[in-house]
């Protein structure tokens, strides 16, 4: 895989697709603090800070900078509550330059631009999802973006199990490498699923079933144990879904408060196995943990995964706020910027997979 040690990116016009999709507050509900955010604030900031190293080593090495992401889910129209304007107030704070932001990602005009910026000059496009084309992944809107580039880098990890027209159509039209932030992720994906050192937990928490079903057994493929929340049991259960290897699946014995947290026995269970692993791979909750009330059992097994000394990748957006807002996000192995694109690695349809084969050809 090429990555950005790989090319001269000295005043050449680098298109850098990035995750920029954070959790806003609701409009008007912003305080006076950051007045140019149009009214909303950003909640979590921690997807911007990983793309920093990508973004100091292009103004270092003198690259025009080109940004551009999706922001929520506007459907294909623009929206003013998903503009990208408080992305722009944030990474100017970040990175203490001017960053010019255009009002649209697609044009002439836009195009005009990039050809006169200046080494180190940034500028961010406005969202890429307020064009339909972009999740339709339509050629000749990924043509167009590509004419405002001379390079491609994807750094978005947590975009990439979409095959949209910046992720999967930009490389087909300008040499295209991985930022370091994919290149980190991929790592650590890859530390947790080609090769790990065993034995491997994996801990699926969390709602969203309907993604999470199919990974679970994907995941007891590779995995010594797959320990999963109350809420895909009994998703489990009423989708009458057949277990692969049922003997590695650990699910809860016992609930407390209402069904909104994990029992006692069931921590102890969990800690035991986790206590027991030396690679731990985490993403979702195992308790209604936006509700202060119902964070024990969520919290006894960050602990206890801090405790096992196990080498440690965890994602999705609750997980690594609740990892945050605990002060803990040191002590695990690795932070991963990816909810959905974490769990879709296994997916043979996963678009990173065709990422990787097209840098591939690329690189030859
Ligand atoms: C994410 O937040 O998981 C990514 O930015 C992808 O967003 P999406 O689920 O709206 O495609």
């Amino acid at each position: 895989m090429k990555t950005i040690r790989d090319f001269n990116v000295q005043h050449k016009r680098v298109l850098v697709r990035c995750d920029f999709n954070v959790p806003l507050s609701a409009e008007g509900s912003a305080g006076a603090r950051r007045p140019a955010c149009a009214g909303r604030e950003i909640l979590d900031d921690f997807r911007l800070r990983q793309t920093l190293p990508t973004l100091l080593y292009l103004m270092e090495n003198k690259a025009k900078i080109i940004l551009m992401s999706h922001l929520g889910r506007p459907e294909g129209k623009p929206k003013e509550a998903f503009r990208m304007d408080p992305i722009q107030a944030r990474l100017m704070e970040f990175l203490n330059v001017s960053i010019a932001k255009a009002p649209d990602c697609i044009g002439p005009e836009i195009e005009k631009w990039t050809r006169a910026m200046m080494p180190g000059e940034i500028l961010l496009l406005e969202n890429l999802r307020f064009h339909k084309e972009e999740e339709d992944n339509d050629e000749s809107f990924a043509k167009e973006l590509a004419k405002l580039g001379d390079i491609y880098i994807n750094d978005a990890f947590s975009a990439s199990h979409r095959a949209h027209a910046s992720i999967v159509g930009i490389p087909k039209f300008i040499p295209a490498c991985a930022g370091f932030l994919l290149e980190k992720e991929l790592k650590a994906m890859s530390a947790i699923l080609d090769n790990p050192t065993r034995p491997l937990v994996t801990l699926i928490g969390g709602a969203k079933a309907e993604t999470k079903l199919k990974l679970i057994n994907k995941l007891s493929e590779v995995a010594d144990f797959v320990l999963i929340s109350g809420l895909l049991d009994k998703a489990v259960v009423s989708e009458g879904m057949r277990m692969k290897y049922p003997q590695k699946i650990v699910a809860p014995i016992d609930e407390a408060r209402d069904g909104k947290d994990i029992g006692p026995r069931t921590v102890d269970i969990f800690k035991d196995k986790i206590a027991k692993a030396k690679t731990i791979f985490w993403n979702g909750p195992f308790g209604k943990i936006e509700d202060e009330e119902f964070v024990f059992g969520t919290k006894e097994i960050a602990e206890a995964i801090i405790d096992s000394r196990a080498y440690s990748v965890v994602g999705g957006g609750e997980t690594i706020e609740f990892i945050n807002q605990f002060g803990l996000s040191e002590k695990f192995g690795f932070l991963s910027t990816g909810g959905g694109a974490m769990l879709e690695c296994r997916e043979h349809s996963f678009p990173l997979t065709q990422y990787y084969k097209s840098l591939r050809n690329l690189s030859r």
